[in-house]
C-alpha cells in the first residue's frame, strides 16, 4: 500500500458546510438601487466585476455614480480612468453630484503604475476605467488586444483576492464583436455585467451574464438624464403611460425579464403595400418570430398579410425576446389588419406553436399580478393558465379562439387603408 503524503502545513482544513460564512453578509452596497438589485446585494469583497457594453451606452456615468455613494457611505475608492482626463472625471463628477473626499481618481493607463497606486492608496474598491486601456509593456501586443487585456485582468484578479479589494473593470464591446477583448474575460472574472440599450431612447437596461454570488436573473433599468443614470423601479407605469387607448394594432403583454415583469405595449400597423415583396419590420422583436407569427396568423386564423407591409414594435425601447408575448404580436397584427381596436383593460400572455395552439408561457401568475396591479382587469391566456387574484382570465386554446374572444372576428377584414 502506498503511503499517504503528509499534509502540507498550508493545508487548509475542512469544515461543516453550515458554519461557512455565507457570502452575503460581506457585501457591500453600491448605494445604486437598480445596480444593487442586478448585484443581488452589492459587491463582494475580493470579487472582479467586468461592466460591458458599447461605447456610449453609459458605463463610466454608471461606474462614477456608484463610487460616489460607496465613497459617500465611507469606503474607500480608487477610480483609474484610463481614457478621461482627471479634470474631465471632475466635470463629469461634479454633475452627478458626487464631489467626495474618499473618491480618489488618477488618470493612467500603466498596469505598473495602477498597481503601485493600490498600494499606495489602499482602496476598498477599485474601478479601472477602461480595460482596454490600460496595458503592461512587459508583455507583447498593444493595448486592447486580446493578450494585453486577459493578462492585465489575470493580474487584477489576483490583487483583488490577496487585498480583499472589490475591483470593477469597464470593457467597451460592440454588437458585431468588433471589440472582443472584454469577451475574452468572462471565464476570468467573477461577474459579468451587460449595459445596453437602444441609442434613441434613453432607456438603459443592465443584465448580469455572470455572477458566482448570486442569481442572474434580475435586470436593472435606468433612464440616461440631465444628471446621470436614473434608477427606474417601476418600468411598467414608465411604459405605458404614453399609451393612447383606443387604437387598433395595439395591446399590452406582461413580458417577464429574468425574473422582472414588465408590462409593454406591443403595436403594429398594416399599410397596402407595392413592393412586390411586403415589407415586414420588427423593432424590439425577433423578426424570425414575426415571421413565424405572420404565417401561422394566415394559416391557421385566416389573417392574410401577403399584400400588406407589416410593422411591428415594442413601445419604449425595450427588446422582447420571450416567446411569452407572441398571443400579444399575433393580436395586435390581427387587430391592425382588421381595423379594429381591442378592448384596452384587456392583456395577452402565451407562446403561440406551429399548429395555431396557444402554450403556457413561463411565471403566468407573475406577469398577471404586475398586470392586476396596473389596473388590467381581463387576461386573455392559454386554456391551462392558473389563475391570479384581481383579474378575470379569458382562458382559450388557439389563436382563432383569442381572436374571437377579444372581438375581431375575419369578417371585419377589409382592405387595407
Ligand atoms: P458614458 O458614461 O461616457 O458612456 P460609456 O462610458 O459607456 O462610453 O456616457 C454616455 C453618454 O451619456 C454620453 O454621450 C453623454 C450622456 N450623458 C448624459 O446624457 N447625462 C449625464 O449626466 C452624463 C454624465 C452623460
Ligand atoms: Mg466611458
Amino acid at each position: 500500500m502506498p503511503q499517504a503524503r503528509a499534509a502540507s502545513s498550508a493545508m487548509p482544513t475542512a469544515v461543516s458546510i453550515n458554519l461557512i460564512d455565507p457570502i452575503g453578509a460581506q457585501r457591500r452596497a453600491t448605494g445604486v438601487p437598480e445596480l444593487d438589485r442586478v448585484l443581488d446585494g452589492g459587491l463582494v469583497p475580493g470579487s472582479v466585476t467586468l461592466l460591458v457594453g458599447e461605447p456610449g451606452m453609459g458605463k463610466s456615468t454608471l461606474m462614477l455614480q456608484a463610487l460616489g455613494r460607496m465613497a459617500a457611505d465611507g469606503a474607500r475608492c480608487l477610480l483609474v480612468s484610463a481614457e478621461e482626463s482627471c479634470e474631465q472625471v471632475r466635470m463629469r463628477a461634479d454633475r452627478l453630484g458626487v464631489l467626495e473626499p474618499s473618491l480618489l481618481v488618477v488618470s493612467d493607463t500603466s498596469l505598473h503604475n495602477v498597481l503601485a497606486q493600490v498600494d499606495a492608496v489602499a482602496p476598498d474598491v477599485l474601478a479601472i476605467d477602461s480595460i482596454q486601456t490600460v496595458h503592461d509593456p512587459d508583455l507583447p501586443g498593444s493595448p486592447g488586444s486580446v493578450t494585453q487585456v486577459r493578462e492585465c485582468a489575470q493580474r487584477l484578479v489576483r490583487l483583488a483576492k490577496e487585498r480583499g479589494i472589490s475591483v470593477v473593470l469597464v470593457g467597451h464591446v460592440t454588437k458585431d464583436g468588433q471589440l472582443a477583448g472584454p469577451r475574452a474575460l468572462e471565464h476570468v472574472v467573477d461577474t459579468v455585467l451587460q449595459f445596453e440599450g437602444d441609442r434613441h431612447h434613453a432607456l438603459r437596461m443592465l443584465r448580469a451574464l455572470k455572477h458566482r454570488f448570486g442569481s442572474t436573473h434580475e435586470l436593472g433599468l435606468f433612464e440616461m438624464g440631465e444628471a446621470g443614470l436614473i434608477d427606474v423601479p417601476d418600468p411598467s407605469a414608465l411604459f405605458l403611460t404614453d399609451r393612447r387607448p383606443g387604437l387598433p394594432g395595439s395591446i399590452v403583454a406582461p413580458v417577464l425579464e429574468g425574473a422582472r415583469p414588465l408590462l409593454v405595449e406591443v403595436q403594429a400597423l398594416v399599410n397596402s403595400s407595392t413592393a412586390p415583396m411586403p415589407r415586414r419590420s420588427a423593432q424590439g422583436l425577433e423578426s424570425s418570430r414575426l415571421a413565424m407569427l405572420l404565417a401561422v396568423l394566415d394559416a391557421r386564423a385566416g389573417v392574410s398579410v401577403a399584400d400588406v407591409d407589416v410593422y411591428a414594435s415594442v413601445a419604449g425601447g425595450v427588446r422582447v425576446i420571450e416567446a411569452g408575448a407572441d398571443l400579444a404580436v399575433a393580436i395586435a397584427v390581427a387587430s391592425a389588419r382588421i381595423g379594429v381596436a381591442v378592448p384596452d383593460d384587456l392583456v395577452a400572455i402565451g407562446e403561440i406553436g406551429l399548429g395555431g395552439e396557444l402554450r403556457q408561457a413561463g411565471q403566468t401568475p407573475r406577469r398577471l399580478a404586475e398586470a392586476a396591479r396596473l389596473g388590467f382587469r381581463r387576461a386573455i391566456v392559454p386554456a391551462s393558465s392558473a389563475g391570479v387574484e384581481g383579474i378575470e382570465l379569458i382562458r382559450v386554446g388557439s389563436v382563432v379562439e383569442a381572436l374571437a374572444a377579444v372581438g375581431l372576428s375575419l369578417d371585419q377584414q377589409r382592405a387595407p387603408s
